[in-house]
């Protein structure tokens, strides 16, 4: 068995880190040009309730795949969006007070009838989720 001398050892671990820091420059160059490719497939229909447990202005949040969605029953029918802020995440919640989806950490405020932001920080608009009535029942995701 040979011995490895100091100026080996020394000339190994120089190589290893060269690798890396070439690995660590290399490695979001390569990701920018070939970037990830996994799609959530969406998620299967959800019953929330019958519609006449839904009054108008009432609203409420059910599991809809891993995500909470808000389901409202608008002055212009029943509406369903994804419940995340487009902020920073957080779950908003129906506020019947003001007829409107407030995010409880920043302020932000969201339109019932087309999630549009009223206010706040968030950039975009709730995603819209399909809603469908079936025997009485509703079902938000795509047709049951
Ligand atoms: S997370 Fe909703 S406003 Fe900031």
């Amino acid at each position: 068995m040979s011995k490895i001398t100091r100026r080996d050892f020394i000339k190994i671990v120089s190589q290893v880190l060269s690798a890396t820091g070439v690995g660590v420059i290399v490695a979001p160059i390569v990701a920018y040009f070939y970037p990830s490719t996994l799609e959530e497939t969406p998620p299967e229909p959800v019953r929330v309730g019958k519609v006449d447990e839904l009054p108008e202005n009432e609203g409420g949040v059910v599991q809809y795949g891993r995500y909470p969605a808000i389901v409202v029953n608008t002055s212009q029918g029943l509406r369903a969006y994804s419940a995340v802020c487009t902020h920073l995440a957080c779950i908003v919640k129906w506020n019947k007070k003001i007829g409107q989806f407030a995010c409880p950490c920043h302020a932000g405020f969201y339109d019932p009838i087309d999630g549009h932001v009223i206010s706040g920080p968030p950039p975009r608009p709730l995603a819209s989720i399909p809603v469908n009535i079936v025997d009485g029942e509703i079902y938000i995701g795509e047709k049951v």
